[in-house]
């Protein structure tokens, strides 16, 4: 592998030598005392006593060079708009939504949850907070009401920035209506909400008092200068909540200086776009592929970001391919869950279009299967690049860093582990290095480079406990994944070693899940697994004891109390956790202490064999298991 690999093990051997001569790609309103100060292991702290901030990096900076560049390009094949924004306009609109932010009492440290759908203003909102130095959580629309509550509890804000809707193959999803019902029950919600009109709710309620109509406020503060705020590189930026084990989702907090230069160093290293040109991503600002590769990434190379709120079939199969045509797209990012379901359409899509301006196709999220990426790389005549990472890291873990060498990719591997990670492959039994071609749980020693989450937001115990206590001799950062890596060093990912399930790419945790169907009244205990699904890689499959079966030997009746069971959960956690199917059992396989059998179940459900099962209490549990499989 010849200078990528060198090029890696400096990263690690000469950690800080390496780091500092990364951190020149930012712009330090004060520079850093000391690169690394890791006294208080396994907490990192990078670039220390450096002072900068996002939005100068982002924006500002640029000004001198790109004023007239576009910055951000937003489409909506939804409400069938366009619309764009060069470095000055968006600096100019940032600007004026910061002092809106400063005029409803948000200074810095102040906490503001965005719970937007894909507008520019989503994106004016995440950079003003990084502006005056607010801590931002962006919570993905998909989200129900008691999600959003949960988050507003952990997070505590002074300020809620919402709008009246957004829209999802035609059809308007109501945003502003689920905050009111998240405010309700949430204990500490917060004091203002912010609400962007785009007239999809009709019927909109504004409450006296709390609710500012965004159109009222911005006249206001027309042409409004508002300085950044400078911080230290180890203030908070941002809370972004992601799924694990347990049913309360964990704040994962990033940093300001060592964000900053991860993304600053990955969009030239691993993503190869270059200033001036465009990249175009087409996750969502809810997740942590918007935060880092729709938002701050690409501004800060002085690309111009894509900002795409619809899907990839309407108006039809080619509308992205367009984009990159139309818009002379030099990197895009996708999941593996998009690029299946446009494998289903026409081909010819993919020919219609003059691609010539596209570098690369990088995809992740979740695992991508083989035909799929032999399908698009075929199609698109591209180098289509898997590369694996998670919301903890906020950048690539493994992948292929075509800006330092262009290594052969090989189908159903992200290649490499990532500059700056010390990765390993441990055996769960005693924490040794696993040898090639052995399954082995992929960790990662610290000190974990910069951009990656520097705690959880309010609980620095959890954060040590939740990632670093997997292996008693060893205290390494698990990722939660299992891999394997060949002879030729490529690594491939097997899935988790947890309970977290890849619904179309995005993160859910069973425990979460099987909280939301006990909310049922009926129901008195349940178990959820993931199982393998061709278009979305995995789905949630519910399996539900009745507290009360009587009447559940008709038909009609356990089709009502299945559909009520999905209901519950789109209104506790949103559609995107809806179990494909509830199977009602009277029974679910325990071992004799009590502990559900989920990996027996899964198993049974993908039709596996499900392996050793002495264990288990009662074998009846599993006949009806099967017989509810069967009938299915
Ligand atoms: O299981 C891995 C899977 O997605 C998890 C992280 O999801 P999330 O926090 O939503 O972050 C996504 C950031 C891109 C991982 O623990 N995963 C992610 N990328 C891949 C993957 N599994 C296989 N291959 C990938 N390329």
């Amino acid at each position: 592998m010849g200078s990528y690999s060198e090029f890696h093990r400096r990263s690690i051997e000469q950690r800080e030598a390496f780091w500092r001569e990364e951190a020149s790609r930012v712009h330090w309103h004060k520079p850093f005392s000391q690169v690394l100060d890791y006294s208080r292991p396994p907490f990192a702290r990078w670039y220390v006593g450096g002072e900068t901030n996002l939005c100068y990096n982002a924006i500002d900076r640029h000004l001198a060079e790109r004023a007239a560049q576009k910055a951000l390009i937003w489409i909506s094949t939804e409400v069938g708009e366009e619309k764009s924004y060069t470095f000055a306009e968006l600096h100019a609109e940032v600007q004026r939504v910061a002092a809106m932010m400063q005029a409803l009492g948000v200074g810095r440290g102040d906490r503001v949850i965005i719970y937007m759908p894909m507008i520019a203003e989503a994106c004016f909102a995440i950079l003003a907070c990084a502006r005056i130095g607010a801590v931002h959580s962006v919570v993905f629309g998909g989200f129900a009401a008691s999600s959003l509550a949960a988050r507003i509890d952990d997070a505590r804000p002074r300020l809620m920035i919402t709008a009246d809707g957004g829209s999802r193959m035609g059809k308007s999803v109501l945003y502003k209506a689920l905050v009111d019902e998240s405010i309700r029950l949430a204990k500490s919600p917060p004091e203002k909400v912010l609400i962007f009109r785009r007239g999809l709710d009709p019927k909109l309620q504004m409450v006296a008092g709390r609710d500012v109509d965004w159109a009222e406020l911005a006249p206001k503060h027309a042409g409004a200068r508002v300085p950044c705020v400078w911080l230290e590189s180890n203030q908070p930026s941002y809370i972004l909540y992601t799924s694990g084990t347990t049913g309360q989702p964990k704040g994962v907090q990033r940093d300001v200086g060592g964000y900053a230069v991860a993304l600053a160093s990955s969009m030239e290293r691993i993503y190869c776009g270059r200033p001036g040109e465009t990249m175009f991503t087409t996750s969502d600002i809810g997740w942590v592929v918007g935060h880092s590769y729709i938002v701050y990434g690409p501004l800060i190379a002085g690309m111009t970001t894509i900002m795409y709120e619809g899907v990839p079939i309407r108006p039809d199969a080619g509308v992205w391919w367009k984009i990159v045509q139309d818009h002379k797209v030099s990197v895009m990012f996708s999941a593996p869950t998009a690029i299946r379901v446009l494998k289903k359409q026409d081909p010819a899509y993919l020919q219609k279009y003059d691609l010539g301006s596209l570098r690369y196709l990088f995809l992740a999220g979740e695992p991508l299967d083989e035909p799929t990426h032999v399908w698009i790389s075929e199609a698109l005549h591209k180098p289509v690049i898997d590369h694996y990472w998670q919301t903890e890291t906020g950048w690539p873990i493994l992948s292929a860093v075509p800006g330092v060498e262009r290594t052969k990719l090989k189908f159903g591997s992200p290649s490499f582990p990532v500059y700056g990670y010390d990765l390993r492959l441990l055996r769960e039994s005693d924490a040794a290095d696993a040898e090639d071609n052995e399954k082995a749980v992929v960790a990662i020693v610290p000190p974990l480079p910069p951009g990656v989450m520097t705690t959880v937001w309010g609980d620095d115990e959890r954060f040590v406990k939740t990632y670093f206590t997997t292996f008693a001799k060893k205290m390494v950062y698990a990722t939660f994944d299992w891999g394997i890596r060949d002879a030729e060093g490529y690594y491939f990912i097997l899935g988790r070693t947890d309970d977290v399930i890849n619904v179309a790419g995005h993160r859910l945790g069973t425990r979460e899940i099987e909280e939301a169907v006990n909310m049922h009244p009926n129901i008195a205990e349940c178990a959820v697994v993931g199982v393998a699904d061709p278009l979305k890689g995995q789905m949630p499959l519910a399996f539900a004891v009745a507290k009360n079966a009587t009447g559940l030997e008709a038909p009609e009746n356990r089709k009502r109390l299945e559909k009520e069971v999905m209901e519950t959960v789109d209104r506790q956690l949103g559609a995107i956790a809806r179990p494909r199917a509830v199977h009602l059992v009277t029974l679910l396989p325990k071992t004799r202490s009590g502990k559900t059998l989920r990996r027996a179940i899964q198993a049974l459900a993908e039709g596996r064999d499900p392996g050793d099962l002495t264990t288990i209490e009662d074998p009846g549990a599993l006949e009806q298991l099967k017989n509810a499989l069967a009938a299915a």
